[in-house]
C-alpha cells in the first residue's frame, strides 16, 4: 500500500507503547488516527500529542473484548473519519508466572485480550472493509514469542501462537480483496507493559505481580527499542505489503535454531515431494470448490 494521506487507521492500544507509537509515525504520514484503549488516562494523556499538532485524530475508551463496544467504535469512527482502511489489533496484556500454577482467569484473560481482541477486531472490520472495496491493511501485533514458548509467558505465547496462525491464514483469505495482512514480531520495546495488570478487570484473579517483578520489568523494557523506530519500521512493511515485520536483528540466531529443531524432527529424502504438493494442491481446491458451491446454494 502507497500513501497513507486522508487514511482511516484504527489502532487498539493506542493509548501507549507500540500503539502510540503507530499513531504518531501514521499520522505523521497524513493518516486520521483513531486511538481505541480500555485505559481512559493514558488516552486522555495520549490524544494531547496530536491536538497540540492540529493532527486529525480522536480517541475511544475500548475495551477489545468487547464485541458490541468494538462494533459501537467501528460506527463512531466512520460517523468521525469514514470508513478504516488501516487496521492495528495491537492491543494485548502480558503477565508472567509459572504455568502449572496458572488460574483458569490468567488464560481467559490474556486470551480474550491479546486473541480475542484481534479476532474482534477482524471480525468488525474487515466485512466493513470488504464492503467499501477500496485498498487496506492490517496489521496485527503478534511477538517473537508467537514462535517459541517458554514456561514464564507460557499463556502470552499461546495467544501470539494464535494471532500468528490466524494472521497468516487471514492474509490468504484477504488477498482476493485487495487487503494486505503483517504480522507484527516485535521483541523487547520500551513501553508500558510491565504495568499490564493494571487493566486486568476486578472480577479475574490470577498471577500475583510483585513490585520487585514490576521493577525488573521495567527496567529489561527501557532497553527496548524506541516505539516510534518500531512504527517506522511497520510503515516500511506496510508499504512493501510484508507477511512478517521483525526489525531486530537479534532474533535471527535464535528463529533459526528454532525452525532447525522443526525440521530436525521430519525424516530426510522425502520420495514423493510432488505428490505431497499434488495432494495439497487438491485438497484446497476441493474446499474453494465446495465452499463457492455451499455459498452460491445460499444466495439462490
Ligand atoms: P503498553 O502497555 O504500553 O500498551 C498496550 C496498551 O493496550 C495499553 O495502553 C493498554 O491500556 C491497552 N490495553 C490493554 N488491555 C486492553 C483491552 N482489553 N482493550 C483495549 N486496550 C487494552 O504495551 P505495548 O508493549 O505497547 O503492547 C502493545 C502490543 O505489543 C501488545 O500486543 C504486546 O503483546 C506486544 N508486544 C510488546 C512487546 C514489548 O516488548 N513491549 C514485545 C512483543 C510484543
Amino acid at each position: 500500500m502507497q500513501g497513507f494521506g486522508g487514511r482511516v487507521a484504527f489502532i487498539t492500544g493506542g493509548g501507549s507503547g507500540v500503539g502510540l507509537g503507530l499513531a504518531k509515525v501514521f499520522s505523521a504520514a497524513g493518516a486520521n488516527v483513531v486511538l481505541a484503549d480500555v485505559r481512559r488516562d493514558a488516552l486522555e494523556q495520549a490524544i494531547q500529542w496530536f491536538h497540540q499538532r492540529g493532527a486529525p485524530a480522536h480517541a475511544i475508551q475500548l475495551d477489545v473484548t468487547d464485541r458490541r463496544a468494538m462494533a459501537a467504535a467501528a460506527d463512531e469512527t466512520e460517523r468521525v473519519f469514514g470508513p478504516v482502511t488501516l487496521l492495528f489489533n495491537n492491543a494485548g496484556v502480558s503477565v508472567f508466572g509459572p504455568l502449572e500454577r496458572a488460574s483458569y482467569d490468567d488464560h481467559d484473560w490474556m486470551m480474550s485480550v491479546n486473541y480475542g481482541g484481534v479476532v474482534n477486531g477482524i471480525q468488525t472490520f474487515v466485512p466493513r472493509m470488504i464492503a467499501t472495496r477500496a485498498r487496506a491493511h492490517i496489521v496485527n501485533t503478534a511477538s517473537v514469542a508467537a514462535f517459541r514458548g517458554t514456561s514464564m509467558a507460557g499463556i502470552y505465547c499461546a495467544s501470539k501462537f494464535a494471532v500468528r496462525g490466524l494472521s497468516e491464514a487471514l492474509r490468504d483469505a484477504l488477498a482476493p480483496y485487495e487487503i494486505g495482512v503483517s504480522i507484527l514480531c516485535p521483541a523487547n520495546v520500551n513501553t508500558n507493559i510491565a504495568h499490564s495488570v493494571l487493566t486486568r478487570p476486578g472480577h479475574l484473579g490470577g498471577y500475583e505481580v510483585s513490585q520487585t517483578m514490576k521493577e525488573a520489568l521495567e527496567i529489561l523494557y527501557a532497553k527496548g527499542m524506541d516505539p516510534i523506530v518500531l512504527a517506522e519500521h511497520v510503515k516500511a512493511a506496510v508499504e512493501r505489503n510484508d507477511l512478517y515485520i521483525i526489525p531486530f536483528p537479534e532474533e535471527r540466531q535464535n528463529l533459526s535454531r528454532y525452525f532447525e529443531r522443526v525440521l530436525q524432527a521430519i525424516p530426510p529424502d522425502s520420495s514423493d515431494l510432488e505428490g505431497a504438493a499434488a495432494r495439497r494442491r487438491a485438497m484446497t481446491d476441493y474446499i474453494r470448490t465446495r465452499d463457492g458451491l455451499a455459498l452460491k446454494q445460499r444466495e439462490s
